[in-house]
């Protein structure tokens, strides 16, 4: 069986970080699809890992957020062709649960990527030295190759550039799946943003297509609240103002009929119901640490007739929700291009993913003709 040689970048602890390997993936077999990587954008789930907030046994190549092209499939795959534009899906759903067959793809119980293997449980990927590598969620995208299973590529026109079609295999299809999946926000509702990184910034472009009124955004990050504005924000917070909750009331008459949480911090997530109107919803979209505990008074929740809803992949199906935002954004509905601000070569990804920490511009991409 041939084999492809090729730069990832490995993860092994988070003292050693993130590096960048020449590992080796065995041909497609079965249903397998051979991505040339094109692009992959930087996502704070991988500065997770990253930081060890999410640990593992074993090492792994980072990404999962990409966009590239067919480059071999197996036997089995007879609907894909060979140079084919494609978006990598994290969550390529079993196909056969209950919940795959209720046509909700974001809730299934089967599906191996959340082990990082492939569907039959294994790796395809061989570092220098024998050890086992996996691919994070299955895909592992900060790689110039990736082999995955065939449900875990959706097809794309080329007229989606490449950086942006990588963007929506993640944070888009998570923030305006959030809003338009998840949260089913109306037009003239209001709502406000907590933290507006990639994954935030891409819930006010969904609030805005909605017809959202008002739109606020809250972040740390003055780059970021300017971001927020020119996305559809109507009032930008700092996170760390004491009088936030106020504003927040103030802005709203009572509080946010919707409250996203695009950060994951304990802290945040429980501030999140303190913004929302009787009868809101918080949206929790951030990802903790895996073992963050959040407290919650109850009282106000049951009295106000509070929710508080998850929100895994903007609770979207990535067969019919990619082309759907990729239609969107052709037809000059959703800027995804101007969320991008850097292209950067895969060398610079052990730098460029800490660097997410400190919330400076907008979202970087690898990319891989760099
Ligand atoms: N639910 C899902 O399916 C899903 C999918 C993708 C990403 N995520 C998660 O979403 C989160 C955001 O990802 P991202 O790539 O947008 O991250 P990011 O690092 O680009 O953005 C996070 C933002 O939060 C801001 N922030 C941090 N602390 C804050 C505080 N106390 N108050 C206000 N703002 C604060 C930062 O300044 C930054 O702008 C991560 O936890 C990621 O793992 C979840
Ligand atoms: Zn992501
Ligand atoms: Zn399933």
């Amino acid at each position: 069986m041939s084999t492809t040689s090729y730069s990832a970048i490995l993860f092994d602890d988070a003292e050693t970080g993130p590096v960048v390997t020449e590992v080796t993936v065995r041909e497609p077999a079965g249903r397998e699809v051979l991505v040339r990587m094109e692009a992959s954008g930087l996502c704070h789930s991988d500065l997770h890992v990253v930081l060890g907030e999410w640990p593992f046994d074993y090492r792994i190549v980072l990404g999962h957020e990409g966009a590239g092209r067919v480059e071999a499939v197996g036997p089995d795959v007879d609907d894909l062709a060979v140079g084919q534009r494609v978006i990598v899906n994290w969550y390529a759903s079993c196909g056969s649960c209950r919940e795959c067959d209720a046509g909700k793809p974001y809730l299934c119980v089967s599906t191996s990527a959340i082990d990082n293997v492939l569907p039959d449980g294994t790796t395809p990927i061989t570092a220098p030295d024998g050890i086992e590598v996996r691919p994070l969620l299955g895909v592992g995208t900060h790689a110039e190759y990736s082999l995955m299973t065939r449900e875990a590529v959706v097809p794309v026109p080329d007229e989606v550039p490449a950086d942006v079609a990588a963007i929506i295999g993640c944070a888009v299809t998570t923030g305006v799946g959030a809003v338009l999946n998840t949260a089913q926000v109306q037009a003239g509702q209001s709502a406000v943003v907590v933290g507006a990184g990639g994954v935030g910034q891409s819930i006010i472009m969904g609030l805005k297509l909605a017809g959202a009124h008002p739109i606020v955004a809250v972040d740390l990050s003055d780059d970021r609240l300017e971001a927020a504005r020119e996305f559809g924000a109507t009032a930008v917070f700092r996170g760390d103002d004491p009088e936030l909750n106020l504003k927040v009331a103030e802005l709203t008459e009572g509080g946010a009929d919707f409250a996203f949480d695009a950060i994951g911090h304990p802290s945040t997530s429980a501030n999140l119901p303190n913004l929302i109107r009787n009868g809101g919803a918080a949206v929790i979209v951030g990802m903790p640490a895996r073992d963050a505990e959040v407290p919650f008074l109850t009282w106000p929740l049951v009295a106000a007739n509070k929710r508080i809803l998850g929100c895994n992949y903007g609770s979207s199906n990535p067969a019919v929700d990619f082309p759907k935002i990729a239609g969107l954004y052709l037809a000059g509905k959703l800027p995804l291009d101007r969320l991008i601000d850097g292209h950067i070569p895969l060398g610079d990804y052990p730098a460029e993913i800490r660097a997410l920490a400190q919330a400076k511009g907008r979202k970087k991409v690898v990319d891989y003709s760099l």
